[in-house]
């Protein structure tokens, strides 16, 4: 390094905060500091705003409606389409616009117009329609990154017909989990898709999981490997290519939906073994999606915009598909990994598209830094205006380093706290509005009223820790947990809601800290979630995973602390009498949870113990195997049934 450069380093160690670059001030979507007031004074009617980015058919009798709390409703009497808003609407001043520039992970290309686009979600709206699927029936997704899942995604959108993705890298009985909650009878998957350059079969996995559904199912798979894989297809499976060859050219007019008509289901983990299906609406979670991708994303329809997550999460959801589609602008969607064939192949693709905006994960960018700033360095980045992350919180490190070597100092970094449940981005800075404070997510939206309360619902003084609760409603917030009103309150809304005074605060379980400026540093899940890289993983799902392996016969896990993963899975399993500890059980219990849930849950460290730490009452104190996971102090442990335990288990961990 030379001296400049290392001085240079230097400074940006130091320096705690950064002024949003003047350059990106100048022209960006949202820069007057008083839309916090604005919104403030003229809430509800200010989410008005979020509206006005939609066509409405007809237009809403209210912004909100809460007489049934928590049962809020939002823009109710309203009608419209999401696909009509995300395809036709732009087809008179953008059908000859790229919608979605996609790219294969062996370098193939495809290219959609918003013409080409809405001619593709029509022709499959009428496939799904013909194969009988009617309003209100969920079609499950079970699709990597090939642009046949957002067509089909939008296509569902046009009939109103709500779709349930599930992430791809899910295991087979994930899919019939969620398929079976969702009394799903329809599933488009594909024969498989190429990881690290090598073809990978997705349909026997689909195949398995549609085994264990409890409803007959009518599936629809596209062919994406075409002689790289050769697949059957069975009973009740149709060729993608071959239904859509059938309608080819057919028109299906958007079904009026109702503003609160639900949009889509997203599966999540929760603290319990089975996962919540969020419900999201037509009206609130699109304007919601469409103006945070507005004002802190500041896409506008000249942008070529990328969002480097998975399309099977929210993320992808609400800014890779909605978001960006219903504000006109080009969307780049990449189906592989960032280091194949080499390292550098995500600046590769700013480069060759002229990628204006970059949203991805915290942990991504510490991968990034691992490999090194040679990487971005081979390529022009010069593209770029603006930088986000989500998911998971960034360490001020990776993010300085964010901003430095692929930003150059002149983008401004969102840092954009927000779950499934939220829809869209609740807490992060207004990237051309105050200043960026690395680690530090930032001051809620305007509009949105988060804030940090102790256990007992107070208010915590500025420097100190928290928890965030959300004390008045937002248009993308989900609606309900499918068909389980009981379990969406009780989740959601028992914590610190006073029924009596009518007074309802949604608890998303984060703990976090305020500073005086009124900026929130997320500091992680305060309930039994665990979240690697960034993806929101329930310990009781593998838990029960790992006591499904035979001769386990008690289980906890935690989430250890990961310089990569930001935590990772650490398993304690207790053996039945006749099993003996080693690298056979260990490795049974890794592959158990692989089967039960995916690969993401590969267990980092499995520890054998006779006894797991437990409260008088017989509650595993999971809190404990944290600290010993992260090997941190142990607070007090006179309250365990049986103590001397700890010792032991302490040395299992690092005794190797
Ligand atoms: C965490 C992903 C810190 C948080 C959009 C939340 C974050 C959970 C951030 C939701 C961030 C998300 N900083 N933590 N910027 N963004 N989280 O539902 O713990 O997959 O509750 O939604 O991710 O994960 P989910």
């Amino acid at each position: 390094m030379s001296d400049e450069e290392t001085q240079l380093e230097a400074r940006l160690e130091e320096q705690d905060s950064f002024e949003p670059p003047a350059s990106f001030v100048e022209g960006a979507n949202v820069s007057d500091p008083a839309i916090y007031d604005e919104f403030e004074e003229n809430w509800p009617e200010c989410w008005e705003r979020a509206a006005d980015l939609l066509e409405w058919d007809e237009p809403y009798d209210e912004v909100l409606v809460d007489d049934d709390e928590p049962f809020y409703e939002w823009f109710t009497g309203g009608k419209l389409n999401a696909s009509a808003n995300c395809l036709d609407r732009h087809l008179d001043d953008r059908g000859e616009e790229l919608a979605i520039q996609w790219e294969g992970e062996l370098g193939e290309t495809r290219e959609f117009t918003y013409e080409e686009l809405h001619r593709e979600v029509n022709e499959f709206a009428a496939v799904l329609r013909d194969l009988g699927v009617e309003e209100d029936d969920v079609v499950t997704m079970y699709m990597p990154m090939i642009p046949e899942l957002p067509i089909a995604m939008l296509a569902c959108a046009r009939i109103g017909a709500p779709h349930s993705v599930v992430f791809a890298g899910f295991s087979a009985d994930a899919l019939a989990t969620r398929m079976n909650s969702a009394d799903s009878e329809y599933l488009v998957t594909c024969d498989g898709y190429y990881r690290r350059g090598d073809p990978l079969d997705h349909l026997s996995k689909a195949n398995e999981g549609l085994e264990d559904a409890e409803r007959e199912t009518t599936t629809v798979v596209v062919d994406r490997l075409g002689d790289d894989l050769d697949h059957e297809l069975g009973e009740n499976q149709h060729d993608y290519d071959d239904l859509v060859a059938e309608q080819a050219g057919a028109v299906v007019e958007p079904v009026v939906r109702d503003a609160e008509d639900m949009l889509f289901l997203m599966y999540t983990s929760g603290t319990t073994g089975e996962p919540k299906g969020v419900k999201h609406t037509t009206g609130g979670y699109l304007s919601y999606a469409a103006w945070t991708s507005h004002a802190v994303l500041d896409v506008k329809p000249d942008d070529t915009y990328w969002c480097a997550a998975d399309i099977g999460w929210i993320t992808g959801h609400s800014y890779i598909v909605y978001g960006p589609l219903a504000l006109g602008t080009t969307s780049v969607m990449y189906e592989g990994t960032p280091d194949y064939p080499e390292k550098d192949r995500l600046w590769e693709i700013v480069e060759d598209y002229g990628v204006n905006q970059l949203y991805t994960a915290p942990t991504a960018i510490r991968a990034f830094m691992k490999w090194g700033s040679e990487y971005p360095e081979r390529h022009d980045l010069s593209s770029l205006r603006l930088l986000g992350t989500v998911g998971e919180p960034i360490n001020p490190k990776a993010w300085k380093w964010y901003y430095k070597h692929i930003g150059n100092e002149a983008c401004p970094i969102v840092d954009t706290w927000w779950q499934t449940e939220t829809g869209g981005m609740m807490i992060t800075t207004l990237p051309a509005i105050g200043e960026m404070k690395p680690g530090s997510a930032g001051p809620p939206l305007p509009g949105i009223s988060a804030k940090l309360v102790d256990e007992t619902g107070e208010e915590v003084a500025p420097g100190e820790a928290g928890y965030v609760v959300v004390d008045r409603p937002w248009p993308g917030m989900l609606r309900t947990l499918y068909r389980n009103d009981e379990r969406f309150i009780d989740e959601y809304w028992s914590a610190y809601s006073d029924e009596e005074e009518d007074e309802w605060v949604y608890f998303p379980e984060d703990g976090a800290k305020i500073d005086d400026d009124g900026y929130i540093t997320i500091l992680g899940r305060v309930d039994d979630v665990i979240n690697v890289s960034g993806h929101r993983l329930g310990t009781m799902e593998i838990e029960s995973a790992v006591v499904g392996v035979e001769g386990v016969a008690e289980a906890a896990t935690v989430g250890g602390d990961h310089e990569m993963k930001g935590e990772a899975v650490y398993v304690y399993a207790i053996l039945e009498d006749g099993y003996e500890p080693g690298e056979e059980m260990e490795q049974a219990i890794i592959e158990g949870v692989e089967e039960a849930i995916g690969p993401i849950a590969r267990p980092e460290k499995v520890v054998f113990t006779s006894e797991l730490p437990k409260t008088r009452s017989g509650k595993i104190m999971r809190r404990l195997l944290e600290d010993i996971a992260n090997d941190e102090e142990l607070g007090d442990t006179s309250t365990l049934r049986n103590p001397d335990v700890v010792e032991d288990i302490q040395g299992k961990v690092s005794g190797d």
